[in-house]
């Protein structure tokens, strides 16, 4: 990831390679409007020649152009902020940063002066632009060259006095490092990231930190009655663990408990998969690297709440010893459940890890999972859904990510389809033979390991936890870290006493 630091120097005179200015959407004939501060007026006659360019001043529009007398740079980067206004939103402003950065790969240093006027304006630049610098080369060995590594250097010009610039500019530093982390995770390919190579990265990443990390192996598994992990993880030649991470303050009077799905690779088990797009199944382990992530920036940002997050890891493969639909396991706690379908997987092992989180008392328990392909039929491509046993909750959350700036929508759970989950030899089966409502029935399946009276949410992430398209935005090709920075504001408000 680029550095990042603020200058209080006007953005004329201020040294870089590229300097990144937002123009709004023309209209009337003219071209895009260049939003910037007086010293550098000298830009707005760049107006007319943006428009034969052919740019329009949309968001994720950029324009690189020879900087013209009067600026310290040598390339200007126009990126576009859509619809003119006098108060740009944040999200407008990080995918504007994010559209730039992401086009400033092998760039030495840039300076980001977008038109901000609060501290959150100024986080949402730098985080914006701190996101779209991503890249994930760490496998690129003899064609580095033809896909250069991010941005280097990102300076961020604002208004503030210089110690908010630098407390925000900070917070938007940790942050962007936790969504990272996540990405890298899912990126990293599953021969790499096994179930194993997930809890010692999860031990190396809080070291130095003040959270600590229990990991349960396999044989802990075994004798500790975590039938469901056990059953996903039993075909497979890389052994399943249950990782938790826990991040205690001194002030908290509330606890809030994170379960993020870890299947490091999903073949769907017995019940195979098809063979196309079966690579995307890498991404499976997307809620279990959001959790870990936010437990990253949680830890850094100090909020006063409890925080423990868990992370069920198992790869689900077909073999000799794989599970079989029909079997019958006895998930954490002595409930049973026969799996009809061994591609029904995350609920086997989100079930184990939610009954281990209720064990601690949270006041409020969080599951993320890429569990259903119905979830991405619902919601399309880039939205994930939220589903919970509380309305309340289920409203706050998804306030929290529209605050910033992630795509979930609340989804219900409805009563009538619960009876498709009716098995007739165990407590209840993992799958629903109907072809309806798909990601309502794993909600309702999760919601049977959660204790009456403990609000509870389940965010699905399945579309939105890994882009398979051309990057947009400060989002990349590949993993997201969507959620991340969700979980992350959810404890924030339950240390303000708001959820
Ligand atoms: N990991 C998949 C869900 C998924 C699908 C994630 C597409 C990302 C993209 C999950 O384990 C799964 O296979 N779910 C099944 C459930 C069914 C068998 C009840 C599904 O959605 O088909
Ligand atoms: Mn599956
Ligand atoms: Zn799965």
């Amino acid at each position: 990831m680029a550095t990042i630091a603020v200058t209080a120097e006007p953005a004329s005179t201020a040294g870089c390679d590229v300097l990144v200015v937002g123009a709004a959407a023309a209209s009337g004939g003219r071209g895009p409007t260049l939003v910037v501060d007086n010293d550098l007026r000298a830009l707005r006659s760049l107006s007319d020649s943006l428009r034969q360019l052919g740019m329009s001043g949309a968001v994720d529009e950029v324009v690189k152009v020879p900087a013209p007398p009067g600026t310290a740079a040598t390339v200007v980067l126009v990126t576009g902020l859509g619809e003119p206004r006098r108060h740009f939103d944040p999200e407008t402003l990080r995918r504007a940063a994010g559209a730039a950065t992401r086009a400033l790969a092998g760039t030495d240093r840039a300076l980001l002066a977008l038109p901000t006027t609060t501290a959150a304006d100024v986080e949402a630049v730098a985080l914006g632009g701190l996101l779209g610098g991503y890249t994930f080369n760490r496998f690129r060995v003899r064609s580095a060259t033809d896909r250069p590594d991010g941005v280097r250097r990102l300076l961020v010009a604002c208004g503030l006095d210089t110690r908010t610039a630098r407390t925000v500019v900070a917070r938007a530093r940790t942050i962007a490092t936790a969504v990272c982390l996540a990405r890298d995770l899912v990126n990293t390919p599953p021969n790499v990231l096994t179930p194993r190579a997930f809890a010692e990265i999860a031990v190396q990443v809080a070291a130095g930190t003040d959270l600590s990390v229990t990991v349960l192996d396999d044989k802990a598994l075994r004798k500790g009655g975590y039938g469901g992990i056990i059953g996903v993880g039993q075909g497979s030649a890389n052994p399943p663990t249950l990782v938790r991470v826990a991040y205690r303050h001194p002030k908290a009077t509330r606890h809030l408990a994170l379960v993020g799905k870890g299947v490091t690779f999903d073949t769907g088990g017995i019940s195979i998969k098809a063979a196309a797009g079966m690579e995307r199944m890498k991404s499976d382990m997307g809620g279990a690297a959001a959790v870990l992530a936010a437990m990253t920036a949680i830890t850094r940002l100090r909020p006063a709440v409890n925080v423990t997050g868990w992370a069920p890891m198992a790869e689900n493969m077909p073999s000799g010893t794989a599970q079989r639909p029909s079997d019958v396991l006895t998930t954490f706690g002595g409930r049973t459940v026969e799996v009809l379908n061994t591609d029904a997987e995350g609920r086997l092992l989100l079930a184990d890890a939610m009954v281990a989180a209720v064990a601690d008392a949270p006041d409020v328990l969080v599951d993320v999972a890429t569990l259903t392909g119905a979830q991405q039929v619902a919601l399309g491509a880039r939205t994930g859904g939220i589903m919970s046993n509380d309305d309340t909750l289920r409203s706050r959350i998804h306030q929290a990510a529209q605050a910033v700036g992630e795509a979930m929508w609340p989804m219900p759970l409805p009563e009538e389809l619960r009876k498709g989950l009716d098995s007739a030899v165990a407590d209840i089966a993992n799958a629903d033979g109907a072809r309806l409502g798909g990601m309502l029935s794993a909600g309702l399946f999760l919601r049977e390991f959660v204790p009456a009276g403990l609000p509870w949410a389940h965010l699905d992430i399945a579309a939105p936890a890994f882009n398979p398209s051309a990057a947009y935005g400060y989002t990349p090709t590949g993993g997201t870290g969507i959620t991340v920075r969700t979980l992350l504001q959810v404890a924030e408000e339950m240390a303000a006493g708001r959820l």
